[in-house]
């Protein structure tokens, strides 16, 4: 992408949020088996996955990007890669008849392993111990030892990764994303007696799949509608692993971040001239920005250049975290920026990050309604601004966890308790995942009633 870059260069810069391995022996040693390791994504891939965000900043397709807060070791099994790829496709499947455009399917998976904290230590039980990091750099438990960054860690990521991303590759294509399928999933949600405002979509959902059907348009006659590009991405925060796993596309002979198909900068290491941003403006993959309320419009236009001097299509996808409340106060100056300076930017509404508090039982949540409200605000300003809301990044799982409060089995702060599992954030389960998506499709509805009312 960049003339003279060179994948060791973010060395050179400020690093924050990184830790400090104490045996640089071992971190050599873990950084020179990676580097031998195959991809575990490939340009050609990543490429596709530029093509089709391009389209979703022109408001030709949407991108739903979901999975958990922190992926963990301990967490790893088959059945929780499939529930939260179902519970995707079963999204997806709504979004599209919302969208009336092709659904974008992006998992914070196979990768999603390194978390920044906003403090380098914590107090658990009266002891103050470095805070946990993600797995692929430091251990959940409230122990000394388990909190000491590790790089071996790596390894045992990469070997998740790779194993999450076969099983991934073999869902997408092997029968179980059937549209059909997928459907009949979403029908049993929509039964729920208190789903009532969800049945119509359900039911016009059945009666398009009847109507392709009689026509003749089925599994065995549409490979499409058996099959799912599904793409993976995460935080780009530990470069030693991105730097090891970066290649060159032997096509175009730019480098590739070979751990995902899309990366993204977070809040909190998105400084201009800092290492996470000098990485990542130098592989070819798309790139997600995540803005905050501290973002400002400069930063945003040097970030822009930094990032996609070329202004090609499909390379950045802002993704705004605000906070419920804080989205009319803050977006319309970064959509002006990115209008000024006529950037091509996907643009993408996280309500997680910026709406987590602690309940009145003492645990870290996130309320239903709240996430509702700000991917409100996300589409109300984009209507006012006359932009487009090109995608939704969830933090979610396909089980049945009791982290975020609401939803329509309204869960309470009592009920937190219940099933808490996550290793970071507070994710949707389930039943608010889909119901969320059932919520922006009739946003996504309202909006394309719009543009046809203004094609009129
Ligand atoms: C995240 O996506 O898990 C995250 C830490 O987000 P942000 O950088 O927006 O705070
Ligand atoms: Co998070």
């Amino acid at each position: 992408m960049s003339k003279g870059w060179t994948k060791s260069d973010w060395r050179a810069k400020p690093r924050i949020q990184m830790p400090d391995y104490p045996d640089m022996t071992a971190l050599n040693a873990a950084e020179a088996q990676l580097a031998k390791y195959p991809p575990l994504v490939f340009a050609g891939e990543a490429r596709k996955l530029k093509k089709q965000l391009a389209l979703a900043a022109e408001g030709k397709a949407f991108l739903l990007q979901g999975g958990d807060c922190a992926e963990s070791f301990a967490e790893f099994s088959a059945d929780n890669i499939r529930d939260t790829f179902r519970v995707m496709l079963q999204m997806a499947v709504v979004l599209t008849y919302g969208a009336k455009v092709p659904v974008i399917k992006v998992g914070r998976m196979a990768g999603q392993f390194a978390k920044p904290r906003s403090a380098p230590t914590e107090v658990i039980n009266g002891v103050e111990l470095p805070s946990y990091k993600g797995d692929i750099i430091n251990g959940f438990d409230a122990t000394p030892e388990a909190r000491m960054p590790d790089p071996n860690r790596m390894l045992q990521a990469y070997t998740q990764a790779a194993a999450s991303l076969n099983l991934l590759r073999a869902f997408s294509t092997g029968g179980f994303a059937d549209i059909h399928r997928v459907h009949s999933w979403t029908l049993g949600f929509a039964e729920h007696d208190k789903a009532e405002r969800y049945r119509e979509l359900s039911n016009r959902i059945s009666d398009a799949l009847d109507f392709m059907n009689a026509a003749g348009v089925n599994a065995e006659t549409a490979h499409t509608l058996a099959t799912v590009d599904f793409y993976t991405s995460h935080e780009a925060l530990l470069l030693e692993y991105e730097e090891a796993l970066c290649r060159i596309d032997s096509i175009s002979g730019q480098p590739v971040a070979g751990s995902g198909h899309m990366i993204w900068i977070g809040d909190r290491t998105r400084q201009p001239d800092g290492a996470h941003v000098e990485f990542c403006r130098g592989v070819l993959n798309p790139i997600g920005l995540k803005c905050g309320p501290s973002t400002t419009a400069e930063d945003l236009k040097v970030l822009m250049a930094k990032l996609n001097p070329q202004n090609e299509a499909g390379r950045l996808t802002l993704i705004a975290r605000f906070g419920a409340g804080k989205v009319g106060e803050h977006m319309p100056r970064l959509i002006k920026t990115v209008q000024a300076e006529g950037a091509n930017v996907v643009w993408s509404c996280d309500p997680m990050h910026g709406n987590t508090i602690k309940s009145s039982t003492g645990y870290k949540t996130r309320p239903f309604d709240s996430v509702l409200r700000e991917v409100r605000e996300f589409f109300a300003i984009h209507k006012a601004e006359g932009t487009i809301p090109g995608g939704v990044h969830f933090e979610m799982t396909g089980k049945d966890v009791t982290e975020c409060t609401g939803g329509l089995r309204a869960v309470t702060d009592e009920d937190l308790s219940d099933r808490y599992h996550t290793a970071c954030d507070p994710r949707l389960n389930a039943s608010q995942s889909l119901e969320l998506a059932f919520l922006v499709a009739e946003e996504l509805t309202a909006l394309r009633a719009g543009e046809k009312r203004i094609a009129l």
